[in-house]
């Protein structure tokens, strides 16, 4: 996720910006930049790549005594990571910075250039910025300018905008995207989280959605989204910055699975038509001429991959194949041109899957990346790619990645069944509805965490773990397996409920533990007889279900859902939590577990 600091003062602004950012760099970014305006004179600094790029940019830049700027990194959504895309974006006498999604910035983007307004960047944040000074020029008053531009921008949005008639003033709107300020004084601090102003400010205004102003050295002017004034509510600010960096969670992963409703929000937006998905980083071409889709990965995103499968060949009608990396690199594969090759992967560096891509593209086969890493190798190899917006994903345990993949898989299989006609409009509206429920199917509900703190205690030992399930659910039992073992050490397997009694129920005791996934939406009555085997040979079971099911040892109830997806994200949560809590209780290094990296980039 993008990363914004500003600054009014009279202290070392341009260190005061720097030093902000790199406390948000935990955030991930691929490039970033500042603007000063002193004595109604800009200053600007942009650079791609690590902050030392941007610091090496100003060394020669000592701005001293009173000054307003803004401050960005960048974290590629819409545009590839160059200077012209990074922030600030810059007007003719006005800098914007911006984190979010304007959802509506193509047509607004069309009407600025109808006006004449000049467009140097890909990226949607630009038209804030002449959407101010077309208003500007219009109303003659940078407040009601600023507001007319709010009020025409849809999507998620923490924007900072300085400009040159207003020269020690620095306008601020919050909407979906976090952002706080801080009080020192006569000095005024903005920043995405807390991290970048402890120890620099003494209190601090956590922003609300839809709250927005203007502030000086003397005055803060803060107003609700209808413009009323609001009562500034201060608050102390956190003391640690890496307590700060989690939000006040326990660990990474714990922040980043709270965080799948946001991201996932941010991996929909822009994309989502009435009846239809819009990847307007995709050109319809790409899949001419495609009679099969070839998915390769690792991991977690090798799970991501084949739960698509299912949907591929469902909603698509398309021939849907998933090899795991490791093995597509030597097993001498047939490689065939009506084949797209698909790699998934959130760090986009992942050694064995970027090799099996360029194998692909040395036999001649168009390749997409399903990506969480703009300008990642991957990325930058394939022949388009797809970004799933998760932001940085700091637990080595994968969560919010795997999510927003799974989104962008869904969504990908009706962008093919449109273009293929494998689906109605009204079956495509349909699906649109559903993915626009997704966001509120992975909130974790405090009941539940609570519940499987509670019961984690139960499942820390025993001889084994089974998770399983069927259909798209035996990857989420592949998967939950994973989170379970990469960060408890206990053993455990995901397997196709229909295939326990091929073998693996001779392991049937009280002593192995089964975890159910017993969807209500998608081969109930199958699954339940799979599970009332194990159950029938006193074998533990925890079952996770919308419907009670009192075979089971222990029980996890997730809502009544109208379509197996959502109870697929609702069951994903169940898993990674019970997860979180055995590993905890083990005392186990959540974010880093033993012998793991974030990012495989080794055979
Ligand atoms: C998942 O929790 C693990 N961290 C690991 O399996 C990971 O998914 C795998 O290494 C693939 O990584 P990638 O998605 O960055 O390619």
């Amino acid at each position: 996720m993008c990363g914004i600091v500003g600054y009014i003062g009279k202290n070392k602004i341009k260190d005061i910006l720097l030093e902000g950012l790199a406390e948000l760099e935990y955030r991930g970014y691929d490039s970033a930049g500042i603007a000063v305006l002193q004595d109604e004179n800009f200053s600007i600094y942009k650079a791609v790549g690590k902050l030392e790029n941007l610091r090496n940019k100003t060394q020669d830049f000592h701005p001293e005594g009173f000054a307003i700027g803004i401050g960005h990194t960048r974290w590629a959504t819409h545009g590839k990571p160059t200077e012209l895309n990074a922030h600030p974006h810059i007007g003719s006498n006005s800098y914007v910075v911006h984190n979010g999604i304007i959802e509506n910035y193509q047509e607004l983007k069309a009407s600025l250039i109808k006006e004449g307004f000049n467009f140097v960047s890909q990226t949607d944040t630009e038209v804030i910025v002449h959407l101010f000074e077309s208003k500007l020029t219009k109303l003659n008053d940078p407040v009601k300018a600023f507001r007319a531009t709010l009020d025409e921008l849809q999507g998620a949005y923490a924007v900072l905008l300085i400009t040159a008639c207003s020269p020690e003033t620095i306008f601020f709107a919050k909407h979906g995207s976090p952002m706080l300020i801080g009080l020192n004084g006569d000095e005024k601090y903005f920043a995405s989280s807390d991290t970048p102003i402890i120890g620099l400010a003494k209190e601090a205004i956590y922003l609300e959605d839809g709250e927005n102003g203007y502030l000086d050295a003397t005055s803060t002017h803060l107003f609700n989204e209808k413009y009323e004034p609001v009562k500034e509510q201060t608050k102390a600010l956190a003391t640690s910055k890496l307590s700060a960096q989690k939000d006040g969670y326990r660990f990474f992963m714990e922040k980043e699975i709270y965080e799948q409703t946001h991201v996932i929000s941010d991996t929909l937006m822009g994309r989502l038509g009435e009846a239809e998905i819009n990847f307007e980083e995709l050109d319809p071409e790409l899949f001419l001429g495609i009679n099969e889709i070839k998915l390769c990965a690792c991991g977690t995103s090798y799970h991501s991959a084949l739960a698509a499968s299912y949907l591929f060949e469902r909603y698509s009608k398309i021939r849907c194949s998933v090899e795991i990396a490791s093995e597509f690199r030597y097993k001498e594969p047939l490689m065939c041109k009506d084949t797209l090759f698909v790699v998934i992967s959130q760090s986009g560096e992942t050694a064995d899957t970027l090799e099996t891509l360029k194998m692909a593209k040395r036999a001649g086969l168009k390749s997409l990346v399903i990506c969480n890493v703009d300008n990642s190798s991957m990325v930058r190899e394939a022949d388009a790619s797809i970004l799933t917006r998760a932001g940085i994903e700091k637990g080595v345990a994968s969560t919010k990645a795997f999510a927003t993949q799974m989104v962008v898989f869904w969504m990908l299989s009706l962008y093919l069944a449109k273009q293929r006609k494998t689906l109605t409009s009204i079956e495509l509206a349909k699906h649109v509805s559903l993915l626009r429920e997704v966001p509120s199917t992975v909130v974790v509900k405090d009941e539940l965490h609570e519940k499987l703190r509670r019961l984690s205690k139960r499942y820390l030992h025993g001889h084994g773990f089974f998770f399983i399930g069927r259909d798209v659910f035996f990857p989420l039992a592949l998967e939950g397996a994973l989170k379970l073992k990469e960060i408890s050490y206990l053993h455990a397997e995901g397997y196709p409920s229909g295939e326990m009694k091929h073998g693996p129920i001779a392991l049937a005791d009280p002593e192995l533990f089964t975890i159910a996934l017993m969807p209500t939406n998608l081969l109930y009555e199958k699954t339940k007889s799979n599970v009332e085997e194990l159950s029938a040979r006193d074998s533990t079971i925890c079952a996770i279900s919308a419907r009670e099911f009192d075979k089971a040892d222990d029980f996890i109830k997730i809502e009544e859902r109208s379509h197996y997806m959502h109870e697929f994200f609702e069951m994903m949560v169940v898993l990674q939590v019970l997860s979180l809590e055995i590993s905890v209780r083990l005392g186990n290094d959540v974010d880093m577990p033993r012998n793991l990296a974030k990012s495989v980039t080794v055979e």
